[in-house]
Protein backbone atom coordinates (compact mmCIF):
# COMPACT_ATOMS: atom_id res chain seq x y z
CA UNK A 1 0.00 0.00 0.00
CA UNK A 2 1.48 3.72 -0.47
CA UNK A 3 2.13 5.72 2.17
CA UNK A 4 0.29 8.22 0.32
CA UNK A 5 -2.77 6.51 1.66
CA UNK A 6 -1.81 5.84 4.97
CA UNK A 7 -0.66 9.48 5.43
CA UNK A 8 -4.54 10.58 4.13
CA UNK A 9 -6.09 8.39 6.18
CA UNK A 10 -4.48 9.61 9.51
CA UNK A 11 -4.78 13.46 8.77
CA UNK A 12 -8.44 13.44 6.93
CA UNK A 13 -10.80 14.92 9.43
CA UNK A 14 -12.65 12.22 10.80
CA UNK A 15 -16.12 13.62 9.70
CA UNK A 16 -14.56 13.17 6.40
CA UNK A 17 -13.76 9.45 6.13
CA UNK A 18 -16.18 7.47 3.70
CA UNK A 19 -15.12 3.96 3.93
CA UNK A 20 -18.10 2.98 1.70
CA UNK A 21 -15.55 3.94 -1.24
CA UNK A 22 -15.54 0.84 -3.57
CA UNK A 23 -11.92 1.61 -4.60
CA UNK A 24 -10.69 1.03 -1.23
CA UNK A 25 -11.30 -2.78 -1.87
CA UNK A 26 -10.10 -2.83 -5.22
CA UNK A 27 -7.06 -1.35 -4.36
CA UNK A 28 -6.96 -3.64 -1.03
CA UNK A 29 -6.61 0.25 0.43
CA UNK A 30 -8.62 -0.32 3.19
CA UNK A 31 -6.55 -1.18 6.05
CA UNK A 32 -5.87 2.21 7.53
CA UNK A 33 -9.15 3.74 7.34
CA UNK A 34 -10.78 1.07 9.26
CA UNK A 35 -7.55 1.05 11.89
CA UNK A 36 -8.45 4.79 12.55
CA UNK A 37 -12.18 4.53 12.66
CA UNK A 38 -11.56 1.47 15.13
CA UNK A 39 -9.46 3.32 17.36
CA UNK A 40 -10.83 6.88 17.44
CA UNK A 41 -14.78 6.47 16.25
CA UNK A 42 -15.91 2.85 16.33
CA UNK A 43 -18.93 5.07 16.01
CA UNK A 44 -18.46 6.98 13.20
CA UNK A 45 -21.28 9.59 11.48
CA UNK A 46 -20.83 10.31 7.85
CA UNK A 47 -23.17 13.14 6.92
CA UNK A 48 -22.92 13.40 3.44
CA UNK A 49 -21.97 10.27 1.07
CA UNK A 50 -23.22 8.88 -2.03
CA UNK A 51 -24.91 6.40 -0.25
CA UNK A 52 -26.85 9.35 1.87
CA UNK A 53 -25.61 9.94 5.55
CA UNK A 54 -24.79 6.62 7.59
CA UNK A 55 -22.88 5.22 10.77
CA UNK A 56 -20.06 3.48 10.29
CA UNK A 57 -19.79 0.23 13.34
CA UNK A 58 -16.38 -1.10 13.26
CA UNK A 59 -15.30 -2.62 16.70
CA UNK A 60 -16.06 -6.18 16.95
CA UNK A 61 -18.05 -6.05 20.18
CA UNK A 62 -19.99 -3.45 18.78
CA UNK A 63 -20.64 -5.15 15.29
CA UNK A 64 -21.95 -8.32 17.43
CA UNK A 65 -24.32 -5.96 19.84
CA UNK A 66 -26.18 -4.39 16.30
CA UNK A 67 -26.16 -7.92 14.45
CA UNK A 68 -27.87 -9.46 18.08
CA UNK A 69 -30.26 -6.58 18.08
CA UNK A 70 -32.67 -7.37 15.43
CA UNK A 71 -35.59 -5.62 17.31
CA UNK A 72 -33.98 -2.27 17.02
CA UNK A 73 -32.09 -3.00 13.93
CA UNK A 74 -34.12 -4.02 11.12
CA UNK A 75 -32.86 -5.44 7.65
CA UNK A 76 -36.20 -5.03 6.13
CA UNK A 77 -36.53 -4.29 2.78
CA UNK A 78 -39.05 -1.79 3.68
CA UNK A 79 -36.28 0.32 5.65
CA UNK A 80 -33.90 -0.15 2.91
CA UNK A 81 -32.49 -3.34 2.98
CA UNK A 82 -29.05 -4.72 4.22
CA UNK A 83 -26.81 -2.64 1.61
CA UNK A 84 -25.77 0.73 2.22
CA UNK A 85 -26.76 1.09 -1.36
CA UNK A 86 -30.62 1.69 -0.97
CA UNK A 87 -32.38 -0.83 -2.90
CA UNK A 88 -33.89 0.84 -6.48
CA UNK A 89 -36.96 2.19 -6.31
CA UNK A 90 -39.33 -0.15 -7.50
CA UNK A 91 -40.81 1.28 -11.47
CA UNK A 92 -37.76 2.33 -12.87
CA UNK A 93 -37.11 -1.02 -15.24
CA UNK A 94 -35.49 -2.59 -11.84
CA UNK A 95 -35.63 -5.91 -10.28
CA UNK A 96 -36.96 -5.63 -6.69
CA UNK A 97 -36.34 -9.29 -5.72
CA UNK A 98 -37.99 -9.79 -1.58
CA UNK A 99 -35.81 -12.27 0.32
CA UNK A 100 -36.16 -13.69 3.89
CA UNK A 101 -32.17 -12.22 4.22
CA UNK A 102 -34.31 -8.59 3.66
CA UNK A 103 -37.53 -9.92 6.55
CA UNK A 104 -37.32 -8.97 9.98
CA UNK A 105 -39.20 -11.13 12.76
CA UNK A 106 -42.30 -12.77 12.54
CA UNK A 107 -41.92 -12.81 8.73
CA UNK A 108 -38.23 -14.27 8.77
CA UNK A 109 -37.96 -17.26 10.83
CA UNK A 110 -40.59 -19.44 8.97
CA UNK A 111 -39.09 -18.80 5.68
CA UNK A 112 -35.52 -19.51 6.81
CA UNK A 113 -36.88 -23.02 8.04
CA UNK A 114 -37.95 -23.89 5.25
CA UNK A 115 -34.90 -24.15 3.68
CA UNK A 116 -32.55 -24.26 6.09
CA UNK A 117 -32.59 -28.17 6.37
CA UNK A 118 -31.23 -28.60 2.92
CA UNK A 119 -28.05 -26.78 4.61
CA UNK A 120 -28.13 -28.91 7.82
CA UNK A 121 -25.40 -31.16 8.90
CA UNK A 122 -27.31 -34.06 8.36
CA UNK A 123 -28.12 -33.16 5.07
CA UNK A 124 -24.19 -32.08 4.85
CA UNK A 125 -22.94 -35.78 5.61
CA UNK A 126 -24.64 -36.95 2.68
CA UNK A 127 -23.34 -34.48 0.44
CA UNK A 128 -20.01 -34.64 1.25
CA UNK A 129 -18.30 -37.59 -0.82
CA UNK A 130 -20.43 -35.20 -4.24
CA UNK A 131 -17.65 -32.26 -2.88
CA UNK A 132 -15.04 -34.06 -2.81
CA UNK A 133 -15.80 -36.01 -6.17
CA UNK A 134 -16.23 -32.85 -8.01
CA UNK A 135 -13.42 -31.22 -6.10
CA UNK A 136 -10.69 -33.71 -7.38
CA UNK A 137 -11.83 -34.10 -10.47
CA UNK A 138 -11.33 -30.22 -10.94
CA UNK A 139 -7.78 -30.51 -9.37
CA UNK A 140 -6.76 -33.93 -11.36
CA UNK A 141 -7.55 -31.80 -14.64
CA UNK A 142 -5.58 -28.58 -13.86
CA UNK A 143 -2.55 -27.08 -16.32
CA UNK A 144 0.34 -28.24 -14.36
CA UNK A 145 3.58 -26.72 -15.42
CA UNK A 146 1.11 -23.60 -16.91
CA UNK A 147 0.53 -20.13 -15.17
CA UNK A 148 -3.34 -20.11 -15.05
CA UNK A 149 -6.01 -18.07 -13.20
CA UNK A 150 -7.17 -20.05 -9.62
CA UNK A 151 -10.21 -18.36 -9.74
CA UNK A 152 -11.98 -19.13 -12.89
CA UNK A 153 -10.34 -22.69 -13.17
CA UNK A 154 -10.95 -23.62 -9.04
CA UNK A 155 -13.37 -21.39 -6.80
CA UNK A 156 -15.71 -20.22 -9.61
CA UNK A 157 -15.84 -23.68 -11.33
CA UNK A 158 -16.11 -25.55 -7.78
CA UNK A 159 -18.74 -23.26 -6.62
CA UNK A 160 -20.66 -23.55 -9.82
CA UNK A 161 -20.87 -27.24 -9.68
CA UNK A 162 -22.19 -27.08 -5.70
CA UNK A 163 -24.69 -24.46 -7.26
CA UNK A 164 -25.88 -26.96 -9.46
CA UNK A 165 -26.55 -29.78 -7.06
CA UNK A 166 -27.99 -27.93 -4.80
CA UNK A 167 -30.35 -26.60 -7.17
CA UNK A 168 -30.85 -29.66 -8.98
CA UNK A 169 -30.04 -27.39 -11.80
CA UNK A 170 -29.15 -28.45 -15.31
CA UNK A 171 -25.46 -29.57 -14.76
CA UNK A 172 -23.72 -28.20 -18.42
CA UNK A 173 -25.48 -24.60 -17.51
CA UNK A 174 -24.13 -24.40 -14.40
CA UNK A 175 -22.27 -21.06 -15.23
CA UNK A 176 -25.17 -19.06 -15.55
CA UNK A 177 -25.68 -19.47 -11.94
CA UNK A 178 -22.31 -17.77 -11.59
CA UNK A 179 -23.22 -14.80 -14.72
CA UNK A 180 -26.47 -14.27 -12.32
CA UNK A 181 -25.28 -14.28 -8.79
CA UNK A 182 -22.57 -12.05 -10.10
CA UNK A 183 -24.99 -9.91 -12.22
CA UNK A 184 -27.93 -9.77 -8.63
CA UNK A 185 -24.69 -7.66 -7.33
CA UNK A 186 -23.74 -5.76 -9.88
CA UNK A 187 -25.66 -2.12 -9.06
CA UNK A 188 -23.64 1.05 -9.69
CA UNK A 189 -23.63 2.42 -5.76
CA UNK A 190 -22.04 -1.03 -5.15
CA UNK A 191 -19.71 -1.05 -7.62
CA UNK A 192 -19.02 2.53 -8.89
CA UNK A 193 -19.22 1.81 -12.04
CA UNK A 194 -21.77 3.50 -13.53
CA UNK A 195 -21.29 1.81 -17.12
CA UNK A 196 -23.23 -1.05 -16.15
CA UNK A 197 -26.42 -1.65 -18.56
CA UNK A 198 -28.88 -1.69 -16.76
CA UNK A 199 -31.59 -2.38 -19.29
CA UNK A 200 -29.83 -5.71 -19.94
CA UNK A 201 -28.93 -6.54 -16.51
CA UNK A 202 -33.04 -6.29 -16.30
CA UNK A 203 -33.79 -8.90 -19.38
CA UNK A 204 -30.88 -11.42 -17.70
CA UNK A 205 -32.04 -11.31 -14.54
CA UNK A 206 -35.56 -11.95 -16.02
CA UNK A 207 -34.16 -14.73 -17.67
CA UNK A 208 -32.73 -16.37 -14.95
CA UNK A 209 -36.75 -15.96 -13.06
CA UNK A 210 -37.60 -17.14 -16.12
CA UNK A 211 -35.24 -20.70 -15.87
CA UNK A 212 -36.23 -21.41 -12.22
CA UNK A 213 -39.51 -20.74 -12.90
CA UNK A 214 -39.48 -23.80 -15.55
CA UNK A 215 -37.42 -25.38 -13.32
CA UNK A 216 -39.96 -25.37 -10.40
CA UNK A 217 -42.99 -26.47 -12.73
CA UNK A 218 -40.87 -29.57 -13.90
CA UNK A 219 -40.87 -30.53 -10.22
CA UNK A 220 -44.37 -29.99 -9.21
CA UNK A 221 -45.88 -33.57 -8.66
CA UNK A 222 -42.54 -35.21 -8.48
CA UNK A 223 -40.78 -37.59 -5.07
CA UNK A 224 -39.82 -35.06 -2.60
CA UNK A 225 -35.78 -34.32 -3.30
CA UNK A 226 -33.25 -33.27 -1.26
CA UNK A 227 -32.58 -29.74 -3.83
CA UNK A 228 -33.47 -26.53 -2.82
CA UNK A 229 -36.53 -26.11 -5.05
CA UNK A 230 -37.88 -29.31 -3.61
CA UNK A 231 -37.60 -27.50 -0.21
CA UNK A 232 -39.27 -24.77 -1.09
CA UNK A 233 -42.55 -26.34 -2.50
CA UNK A 234 -42.73 -28.82 0.48
CA UNK A 235 -42.51 -26.33 3.04
CA UNK A 236 -46.36 -24.50 3.57
CA UNK A 237 -44.22 -21.25 4.35
CA UNK A 238 -42.79 -21.31 0.90
CA UNK A 239 -45.02 -23.66 -1.41
CA UNK A 240 -46.35 -20.71 -3.32
CA UNK A 241 -43.67 -18.17 -3.48
CA UNK A 242 -43.70 -18.95 -7.48
CA UNK A 243 -46.91 -16.93 -7.14
CA UNK A 244 -45.05 -13.98 -6.05
CA UNK A 245 -42.78 -12.56 -8.76
CA UNK A 246 -40.52 -10.80 -6.03
CA UNK A 247 -40.48 -12.84 -3.54
CA UNK A 248 -39.53 -15.91 -5.87
CA UNK A 249 -36.57 -14.22 -7.32
CA UNK A 250 -35.41 -12.71 -4.53
CA UNK A 251 -35.37 -15.82 -2.78
CA UNK A 252 -34.01 -17.63 -5.18
CA UNK A 253 -31.19 -14.93 -6.23
CA UNK A 254 -30.46 -15.11 -1.90
CA UNK A 255 -29.60 -18.84 -2.28
CA UNK A 256 -27.72 -18.34 -5.59
CA UNK A 257 -25.59 -14.85 -4.53
CA UNK A 258 -25.04 -16.54 -0.91
CA UNK A 259 -23.27 -19.71 -1.57
CA UNK A 260 -21.09 -18.15 -5.07
CA UNK A 261 -19.35 -15.18 -4.21
CA UNK A 262 -18.84 -16.06 -0.76
CA UNK A 263 -17.50 -19.19 -1.25
CA UNK A 264 -15.58 -18.43 -4.35
CA UNK A 265 -13.94 -15.41 -2.81
CA UNK A 266 -12.86 -17.45 0.11
CA UNK A 267 -11.23 -20.63 -2.32
CA UNK A 268 -9.11 -17.41 -3.79
CA UNK A 269 -8.24 -15.67 -0.35
CA UNK A 270 -6.61 -18.80 0.68
CA UNK A 271 -4.50 -19.17 -2.18
CA UNK A 272 -3.39 -15.62 -1.47
CA UNK A 273 -3.06 -15.72 2.61
CA UNK A 274 -0.74 -18.63 2.08
CA UNK A 275 1.78 -17.34 -0.18
CA UNK A 276 1.84 -13.98 1.68
CA UNK A 277 2.88 -16.00 4.71
CA UNK A 278 4.69 -19.28 4.03
CA UNK A 279 5.39 -20.37 7.60
CA UNK A 280 2.01 -20.99 7.93
CA UNK A 281 1.79 -22.80 4.27
CA UNK A 282 4.29 -25.08 5.66
CA UNK A 283 2.27 -25.37 9.12
CA UNK A 284 -0.37 -26.86 6.89
CA UNK A 285 1.99 -29.44 4.88
CA UNK A 286 3.20 -30.71 8.48
CA UNK A 287 0.26 -31.24 10.04
CA UNK A 288 -2.88 -31.29 7.56
CA UNK A 289 -5.09 -31.64 10.73
CA UNK A 290 -5.41 -27.78 11.11
CA UNK A 291 -7.26 -27.73 7.89
CA UNK A 292 -10.19 -27.25 9.67
CA UNK A 293 -9.50 -24.41 11.67
CA UNK A 294 -7.47 -22.62 9.11
CA UNK A 295 -10.85 -22.85 7.04
CA UNK A 296 -12.17 -20.64 9.67
CA UNK A 297 -8.93 -18.46 9.43
CA UNK A 298 -9.13 -18.24 5.71
CA UNK A 299 -12.72 -17.15 6.34
CA UNK A 300 -11.64 -14.26 8.90
CA UNK A 301 -9.27 -13.25 7.12
CA UNK A 302 -11.06 -12.96 4.25
CA UNK A 303 -14.00 -11.65 4.89
CA UNK A 304 -15.78 -12.29 1.79
CA UNK A 305 -18.97 -9.98 2.91
CA UNK A 306 -17.44 -6.61 3.44
CA UNK A 307 -20.45 -5.26 5.40
CA UNK A 308 -24.20 -5.71 6.41
CA UNK A 309 -26.59 -2.57 6.97
CA UNK A 310 -28.95 -2.46 9.35
CA UNK A 311 -31.93 1.07 9.94
CA UNK A 312 -32.57 2.09 13.03
CA UNK A 313 -36.02 1.54 14.28
CA UNK A 314 -35.91 3.31 17.49
CA UNK A 315 -33.30 5.69 19.33
CA UNK A 316 -30.81 3.83 20.42
CA UNK A 317 -27.52 4.43 22.33
CA UNK A 318 -24.59 2.96 20.65
CA UNK A 319 -20.58 3.30 22.14
CA UNK A 320 -22.07 6.54 23.35
CA UNK A 321 -23.34 8.19 20.56
CA UNK A 322 -26.89 8.30 19.66
CA UNK A 323 -28.38 6.78 16.88
CA UNK A 324 -31.84 8.21 15.71
CA UNK A 325 -34.71 6.14 14.34
CA UNK A 326 -34.93 6.00 10.93
CA UNK A 327 -30.75 6.13 10.46
CA UNK A 328 -28.91 3.56 8.25
CA UNK A 329 -26.18 1.63 10.16
CA UNK A 330 -23.72 -0.23 8.58
CA UNK A 331 -21.53 -2.98 10.23
CA UNK A 332 -18.36 -3.26 8.89
CA UNK A 333 -17.19 -7.25 8.71
CA UNK A 334 -14.06 -6.41 7.43
CA UNK A 335 -13.05 -4.07 10.33
CA UNK A 336 -14.51 -6.50 12.86
CA UNK A 337 -12.45 -9.44 11.64
CA UNK A 338 -9.03 -7.15 12.14
CA UNK A 339 -9.85 -5.88 15.56
CA UNK A 340 -6.32 -6.10 17.78
CA UNK A 341 -8.33 -6.63 21.18
CA UNK A 342 -10.11 -9.76 19.68
CA UNK A 343 -7.47 -11.21 17.58
CA UNK A 344 -3.75 -10.83 18.35
CA UNK A 345 -1.38 -9.67 14.81
CA UNK A 346 -5.12 -9.56 13.16
CA UNK A 347 -3.75 -8.76 9.74
CA UNK A 348 -1.79 -11.79 9.80
CA UNK A 349 -3.66 -15.31 8.30
CA UNK A 350 -2.45 -17.79 11.14
CA UNK A 351 -3.49 -21.37 10.38
CA UNK A 352 -4.18 -22.48 14.16
CA UNK A 353 -5.48 -19.26 15.78
CA UNK A 354 -6.95 -20.63 18.50
CA UNK A 355 -9.71 -18.21 18.34
CA UNK A 356 -10.08 -17.96 14.47
CA UNK A 357 -13.77 -19.22 14.98
CA UNK A 358 -14.70 -15.94 17.28
CA UNK A 359 -14.69 -14.38 13.57
CA UNK A 360 -17.80 -12.44 12.32
CA UNK A 361 -17.97 -13.73 8.68
CA UNK A 362 -20.95 -15.43 8.59
CA UNK A 363 -22.44 -12.46 10.96
CA UNK A 364 -24.61 -12.93 14.16
CA UNK A 365 -28.00 -12.74 15.46
CA UNK A 366 -30.82 -13.93 13.70
CA UNK A 367 -29.86 -13.77 10.11
CA UNK A 368 -26.36 -15.38 10.27
CA UNK A 369 -25.56 -17.06 7.57
CA UNK A 370 -27.62 -20.35 6.64
CA UNK A 371 -24.90 -21.58 4.64
CA UNK A 372 -22.22 -21.38 7.17
CA UNK A 373 -21.42 -25.27 7.67
CA UNK A 374 -21.45 -26.35 3.64
CA UNK A 375 -19.21 -23.38 3.14
CA UNK A 376 -16.66 -24.61 5.52
CA UNK A 377 -17.22 -28.22 3.94
CA UNK A 378 -16.41 -26.57 0.66
CA UNK A 379 -12.96 -25.20 1.55
CA UNK A 380 -12.39 -28.25 3.84
CA UNK A 381 -12.19 -30.78 1.25
CA UNK A 382 -11.13 -28.63 -0.99
CA UNK A 383 -7.60 -28.11 0.91
CA UNK A 384 -7.71 -31.83 1.83
CA UNK A 385 -7.67 -33.04 -1.85
CA UNK A 386 -5.33 -29.91 -2.67
CA UNK A 387 -2.28 -31.15 0.10
CA UNK A 388 -2.43 -34.54 -0.90
CA UNK A 389 -1.79 -33.68 -4.61
CA UNK A 390 0.22 -30.38 -4.40
CA UNK A 391 3.38 -29.50 -2.37
CA UNK A 392 2.65 -26.01 -3.67
CA UNK A 393 -0.06 -23.50 -5.24
CA UNK A 394 2.06 -20.56 -6.23
CA UNK A 395 1.47 -17.10 -6.41
CA UNK A 396 2.93 -15.91 -9.70
CA UNK A 397 1.75 -12.39 -10.22
CA UNK A 398 -0.76 -9.63 -8.72
CA UNK A 399 -3.88 -10.26 -7.68
CA UNK A 400 -7.03 -8.48 -9.43
CA UNK A 401 -9.93 -7.44 -7.12
CA UNK A 402 -13.16 -5.80 -8.03
CA UNK A 403 -14.28 -2.71 -7.06
CA UNK A 404 -17.45 -3.64 -4.74
CA UNK A 405 -17.79 -2.18 -1.35
CA UNK A 406 -19.99 -5.23 -0.22
CA UNK A 407 -18.67 -8.33 -1.45
CA UNK A 408 -14.90 -8.29 -1.66
CA UNK A 409 -14.19 -10.26 -4.55
CA UNK A 410 -11.17 -11.61 -6.29
CA UNK A 411 -10.81 -11.81 -10.05
CA UNK A 412 -7.66 -12.94 -11.00
CA UNK A 413 -4.69 -15.15 -8.93
CA UNK A 414 -2.26 -16.12 -11.81
CA UNK A 415 -0.77 -19.47 -9.83
CA UNK A 416 1.39 -22.28 -11.13
CA UNK A 417 1.17 -26.07 -9.40
CA UNK A 418 3.90 -27.86 -8.10
CA UNK A 419 2.70 -31.55 -7.36
CA UNK A 420 4.12 -33.40 -4.93
C1 LIG B 1 -17.65 -18.23 3.32
C2 LIG B 1 -18.85 -18.23 2.81
C3 LIG B 1 -20.00 -17.39 3.28
C4 LIG B 1 -20.00 -16.20 3.96
C5 LIG B 1 -18.80 -15.40 4.45
C6 LIG B 1 -21.38 -15.81 4.16
C7 LIG B 1 -21.78 -14.65 4.82
C8 LIG B 1 -23.10 -14.33 5.15
C9 LIG B 1 -23.51 -13.19 5.90
C10 LIG B 1 -22.58 -12.10 6.42
C11 LIG B 1 -24.85 -13.24 6.05
C12 LIG B 1 -25.75 -12.22 6.76
C13 LIG B 1 -25.62 -12.33 8.24
C14 LIG B 1 -26.37 -11.26 9.00
O1 LIG B 1 -27.09 -10.43 8.43
O2 LIG B 1 -26.20 -11.26 10.25
C15 LIG B 1 -25.30 -14.42 5.35
C16 LIG B 1 -26.61 -14.82 5.26
C17 LIG B 1 -27.02 -15.88 4.49
N1 LIG B 1 -26.21 -16.78 3.81
FE1 LIG B 1 -24.21 -16.85 3.79
N2 LIG B 1 -22.18 -16.75 3.59
C18 LIG B 1 -21.40 -17.74 3.05
C19 LIG B 1 -21.82 -18.88 2.41
C20 LIG B 1 -23.13 -19.22 2.17
C21 LIG B 1 -23.57 -20.40 1.48
C22 LIG B 1 -22.66 -21.50 0.89
C23 LIG B 1 -24.92 -20.35 1.42
C24 LIG B 1 -25.75 -21.40 0.72
C25 LIG B 1 -26.93 -21.72 0.90
C26 LIG B 1 -25.35 -19.14 2.12
C27 LIG B 1 -26.65 -18.71 2.33
C28 LIG B 1 -27.03 -17.65 3.13
C29 LIG B 1 -28.43 -17.32 3.40
C30 LIG B 1 -29.64 -18.02 2.86
C31 LIG B 1 -28.42 -16.20 4.26
C32 LIG B 1 -29.61 -15.46 4.85
C33 LIG B 1 -29.87 -15.91 6.27
C34 LIG B 1 -31.02 -15.20 6.95
O3 LIG B 1 -31.37 -14.07 6.58
O4 LIG B 1 -31.58 -15.77 7.89
N3 LIG B 1 -24.23 -18.48 2.58
N4 LIG B 1 -24.20 -15.08 4.83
Amino acid sequence: MSSDESKLASSIPLGQIDVSRPELFRDDTWRPWFDRLRKEAPVHYLADSVNGPFWSVSSHKLIKEVDGNNEVFSSSSEWGGIAIADPPVAGEGEIQGQSFITMDEPQHAPQRMAVAPTVAPANLIEIEPLIRERAIDILENLPVGETFNWVQEVSIELTARMLATLFDFPYEERRKLVYWSDLATAIPEVTGDDSIDMKKRYDDLMQAAGAFYQLWMSKIGQPAGFDLISMLQNNEATASINEDPDRFLGTILLLIVGGNDTTRNSISGGVIGLNKYPDEYQKIRDNPKLIPNMVSEIIRWQTPVIHMRRTALQDYELGGKQIRKGEKVVMWYLSGNRDESVFEDADKLIVDRPNARAHVSFGFGVHRCMGNRLAELQLRVLWEEIMRRFHTVELVGDVERISNNFIRGIKNVPVRLHPI
